[in-house]
């Protein structure tokens, strides 16, 4: 397996499936405590333009725990939001940090930093995707059905970065994934080819506009928020057009009977999932936002590695 070591993570198909299934090997060890890896010195910072609950604190534990530190640097308290050019900040912070995590709105950012900075350049979410969310939900997945080939996962909702790297993520891995989307909201047409050609013939990428359709036979279902950060303005017209798209316990039922809810959170109860799914036997998603500190744990770990 080639190395990780010094690498970006701009976008999952930055991995090859031997560098995925090692990721979430070792993050399967790290959290049964067999792997005890050590980063004294080592400088995470966390340069984020939008909220993060899950994304910031994980980062941080998990660099603590590796025994580095971690730079809070978000936006408004750096030149950033005064408008320095990204490719200062990064030739600058390359000279500080030992690792950087980036959460912004647009893909170019993150890859006009990583083009200024030699740094391991991790994406903590752009518009376009979420990596590190995929890391854990693969994670999850694996730790419930021992396996990930073969399986399907329906994502329910926005063809937004949650959708687009489960798409790459799952389809490097040979799962199968359906997506439902309402009209006008389906993922980037790129992505799915994108998909389409690391499936090849293992599977089948589904894009459809009928949930029923999505979760025929399908042991794992997603959502996410139907308007995400910078969309907010956006959330009251999207409510009805997305409505049908709703994971509630009818949906669940049309599922495989062995089916688990993951969502990569926050929800909004009511509206892309029903309280009554979300806190139900089939959900997931505790357990899945915890894997996020594992998995980017054996991800720091891994592109710290001399
Ligand atoms: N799932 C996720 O990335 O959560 P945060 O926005 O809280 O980091
Ligand atoms: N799609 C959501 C994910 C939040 C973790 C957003 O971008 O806001």
């Amino acid at each position: 397996m080639a190395s990780l070591s010094g690498r970006d993570l701009l976008s999952l198909s930055d991995l090859t499936l031997a560098e995925l299934d090692h990721l979430l090997a070792f993050a399967a060890d790290l959290k049964a405590g067999k792997s005890r890896p050590s980063f004294p010195q080592k400088v995470l910072g966390l340069l984020f333009r939008k909220a993060s609950t899950r994304t910031r604190v994980s980062f941080s534990v998990a660099m603590y725990q590796l025994g580095g530190q971690v730079l809070d640097l978000h936006s408004g308290v750096t030149q950033v939001s005064r408008g320095e050019p990204t490719s200062d900040t990064a030739r600058v912070l390359d000279r500080y940090l030992d690792v950087v995590a980036i959460r912004t709105f647009e893909q170019s950012e993150i890859q006009e930093f990583a083009d200024y900075a030699a740094i391991p350049v991790i994406n903590a979410l752009t518009d376009l995707e979420h990596p590190c969310q995929i890391l854990a939900d693969l994670l999850t997945i694996q730790e419930e059905f021992k396996h990930l080939p073969g399986l399907t996962l329906a994502y329910l909702g926005d063809g937004n970065n949650v959708a687009h790297s489960l798409l790459l993520g799952c389809a490097l891995v040979g799962m199968n994934v359906h997506i439902a989307s309402p009209a006008g909201y389906e993922p980037d047409p790129g992505i799915v080819d994108q998909a389409r050609a690391l499936l090849g013939s293992r599977g089948k990428i589904l894009i459809t506009q009928d949930p029923e359709t999505a979760v025929n036979q399908a042991q794992v279902l997603y959502t996410d928020v139907w308007a995400s950060m910078g969309q907010e303005s956006m959330a009251d017209q999207r409510i009805p057009l997305f409505q049908s798209y709703q994971v509630n316990r009818e949906l669940l039922q049309k599922a495989s009977p062995e089916a688990i809810v993951l969502h990569c959170l926050p929800a909004h109860r009511g509206e892309e999932i029903t309280h009554e799914v979300i806190e139900g036997p089939a959900s997931r998603v505790w357990d899945q936002a915890e894997n996020r500190m594992h998995a980017q744990k054996a991800l720091l770990a891994s592109v710290l590695a001399p």
